[in-house]
């Protein structure tokens, strides 16, 4: 339809259409099965189901196919309904949380993972998927950190683009959660945050902005209030910085509720108060809160809503339907043999994803790769299919090849042991779904304990699969502990006793405490929530056939204590010296600043060693490049990949700058002896920050770059800007 037909058509609405174009309800209005994602908040009245605009939470061609039926003869203009989802990491096919995938350093293979999910979310009638949360996070305790690509905002950035591009070739993507919802204080999940205007537009606004760039169809409000205004009213937000400086033209949908939850930030008096604050910040669709069924036609029809300001934003979400190909076929994707089934493709790259994934930290005495010994399993994510998070619901455990599975196939069954270990969780540890008691725990974990060490005994290497359960990473899932359940690190302790050699695999949505871990393994590797493929893809890297590659998106801290932690850090007046007295500096007195396993870090059963790191010149000006290159070299003797990272520091500025940010970085594979030159392009416009002038400029002066393996590791070299 062009754009006049959709003028026309909107012309020819009644108030109350136009109204409801901006509705959505939960599609559990529609479908008693369907997933429900936030607080339900009562049944909509039966007007509401009739011509609400959009619905959530509900897939499968033959359900909405019915639901389309239905609707649409109901409907006065017979526009079509909406389905949206939220494909997080999977729709059928589940690949690694987004944490794992920011692990890959590997854009082009998270754009190839965002369109398989994207395809078989279409073939299950879903129109819109509400990812990529491109929302940075520095703070291990919001459990949300499992739904981001990890602490830095290029790594994010792309990672986020990717996605958009990725999703958009079958379905709409949603840009998420606009803006710095991963800046909740004290990491507890939907609280506020207060950033000064350039930690807002710097680190936190970098990777929404960038992903808006590929265009996406839709991006939300988050939950959080921004220096006293709440997100989803912010008109300097979504008016000024989104509409306005990223240039961003599609729907802008509020989160679950988030309308309605303005009276609850005492910002609005009541629902029709929050309807019209919404309205006002530009926020096309209410999910879920029921504001703008209630009111807006009430403020139109009083004159506080303009039916200009109405109109524009029914346009946009018509213009969405229209993009989608709606009205020429409200019925896309419906047909029954049109339901996704996991294909050999799909799973291969999936699996794929998975290897690239994990991140290798300790590996004494090369304890990895796994020898052709007698090796156990223990632990509660030995033999479980639940390797996928709480956002992964459309797709089905049954489908999971669990670690358990994966070394019977590549070590023959009768050759290896698994056993529990313990139980997942401690007695009444909470989770997103409410707590976990169970009545006989004590006894139940003194059985699997002796049944754990009998198979410890039996074994040469034990391979701990230890970890937090997909419930306590995800939406409102924070904790002021990152350790591992106690009952956990007791099996840990009671296998070390055995003097029999540890691989410990930890399986989390978000960073754990891991210095006592690592102290009691040989060898540690964090497998994240893997997916679908998750044994196959965790085989791979500990039987040998394939070599880690993954590198931290995050920092790990030594203690929650040190949270929010990240390596992009602001100097101070008084940095800690490399060597003491460390008295009067910026330090804790026990502990140290930085991470366990800081930033970009991660080992490979190969080696590499970094040589020639050079830049092209000393002096660049703004019309200039300047080339840094290192040349890098595979002294192991096993085919590997690494991620080459470029870090820059401005070293003085009219605004304090990070003492490291992540440029560029490059994956490369090489076999054993090869070696490569790897080169990076630094551009003036890679060095421009918020400046104290407030513009986005770069800023004449010293420079120094590193090129290298961590955010904390690399010869320095430096250039000036002229
Ligand atoms: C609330 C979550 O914050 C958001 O990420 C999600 O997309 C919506 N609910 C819809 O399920």
């Amino acid at each position: 339809m062009d754009r006049k037909k959709l003028e026309a058509l909107v012309n020819d609405m009644s108030l109350e259409e136009k109204v409801m174009q901006l509705v959505q309800i939960p599609g559990s209005e529609y479908d008693s099965d369907a997933e429900i994602t936030g607080v339900e908040r009562g049944q909509a009245k039966d007007r509401v189901k009739r011509l609400a605009g959009s619905t959530l939470g509900i897939w499968g061609s033959r359900r909405l196919r019915k639901i389309q039926e239905e609707y649409m003869k109901e409907h006065p203009h017979h526009i079509p309904l909406m389905f949206m989802l939220d494909v997080i990491h999977g729709h059928k096919t589940v690949l690694p949380c987004p944490l794992g995938q920011g692990a890959g350093f590997d854009p082009g293979a998270v754009k190839k993972g965002a369109e398989l999910q994207a395809r078989e979310a279409a073939a299950d009638g879903v129109h819109a998927t509400f990812s990529p949360m491109a929302d940075l996070c520095r703070d291990a305790r919001w459990g949300r950190i499992m739904e981001s690509t990890g602490e830095d905002k290029l790594l994010n950035s792309r990672m986020s683009a990717a996605m958009v591009e990725g999703y958009q070739r079958h379905i709409a993507a949603c840009v998420k959660h606009f803006a710095a919802y991963g800046a909740a204080e004290g990491g507890r999940d939907y609280n506020n945050t207060e950033l000064s205007e350039h930690t807002l537009r710097e680190p936190y606004l970098r990777a929404y902005g960038e992903a808006i760039k590929k265009d996406p169809a839709m991006v939300m409000t988050s939950f959080n209030s921004i220096n006293g205004i709440p997100a989803t009213g912010s008109t300097f937000l979504m008016k000024k910085i989104l509409r306005e400086e990223f240039g961003f033209k599609g729907v802008l949908i509020s989160d679950w509720g988030a309308v309605g939850e303005l009276v609850n930030h005492g910002y609005a008096e009541d629902q029709k108060d929050a309807a019209l604050k919404a309205m006002r910040a530009g926020v096309d669709i209410d999910m879920c809160s029921g504001c703008y069924s209630g009111y807006l036609e009430e403020l139109v029809k009083e004159g506080t809503v303009s039916p200009e300001v109405l109109d524009e934003a029914v346009l946009r979400v018509l213009n969405m339907k229209n993009d989608l190909g709606l009205f020429e076929d409200p019925f896309r994707g419906l047909d029954e043999d049109s339901t996704p089934v996991i294909t050999e493709e799909g799973r291969l790259l999936a699996r794929e994803a998975v290897t690239e994934s994990l991140v290798l930290l300790e590996n004494k005495e090369k304890a990895l790769p796994l020898r052709k010994e007698k090796n156990a399993f223990i632990g509660p994510f030995a033999d479980t299919k639940r390797l996928q998070s709480s956002w992964a619901f459309s797709g089905e455990d049954e489908n999971t090849v669990s670690v358990s599975e994966a070394a019977a196939e590549v070590y023959g069954a009768e050759n290896i042991k698994t056993a529990a270990g313990c139980t997942m969780f401690d007695q009444d540890a909470v989770t997103a779904r409410g707590t976990c008691h169970i009545d006989n725990w004590q006894e139940e974990n003194e059985r699997l304990l002796k049944e754990a060490l009998e198979t410890a005994e039996w074994a040469d290497t034990v391979i701990l699969c230890l970890g937090e359960d997909s419930t306590q990473s995800g939406e409102a899932t924070s904790k002021v502990s990152l350790q591992l359940p106690a009952v956990q690190l007791k099996l840990i302790k009671e296998v070390k006793k055995t003097g029999k050699r540890i691989v410990t695999l930890i399986f989390s949505g978000r960073p754990l405490e891991l210095k006592e871990v690592r102290e009691l393994s040989d060898a540690l590797m964090i497998c994240w929530l893997p997916g679908t493929e998750g044994g196959h893809g965790v085989l791979d890297v500990i039987s040998g056939k394939t070599s880690p590659s993954g590198r931290l998106p995050v920092s790990l801290p030594y203690t929650v204590g040190q949270e929010p932690l990240h390596y992009d850090a602001y100097p101070t007046g008084r940095p800690k010296p490399e060597k003491g007295p460390f008295e009067y500096t910026s330090r804790y007195l026990d502990c140290e600043n930085g991470a366990l396993y800081p930033f970009g870090y991660g080992l490979s059963y190969t080696s590499f060693e970094y040589s020639d790191a050079r830049l092209s010149g000393e002096k660049m000006s703004a019309r200039e490049t300047i080339t840094a290159s290192v040349k890098v070299r595979n002294t192991g003797n096993m085919k590997g990949s690494v991620t080459v990272q470029l870090y820059i520091r401005d070293v003085t500025g009219s605004r304090v700058r990070p003492v490291r940010e992540l440029a560029d970085f490059k994956k490369i594979s090489l076999n054993p002896g090869a070696e490569e030159v790897v080169s990076f392009e630094i551009k003036e416009e890679m060095l421009r920050f918020w400046t104290a002038e407030e513009k986005w400029e770069s800023e004449a002066g010293k420079f120094r770059v590193w090129l290298c393996d961590s955010s904390v590791d690399g010869e320095m070299l430096e250039f000036r800007l002229v």
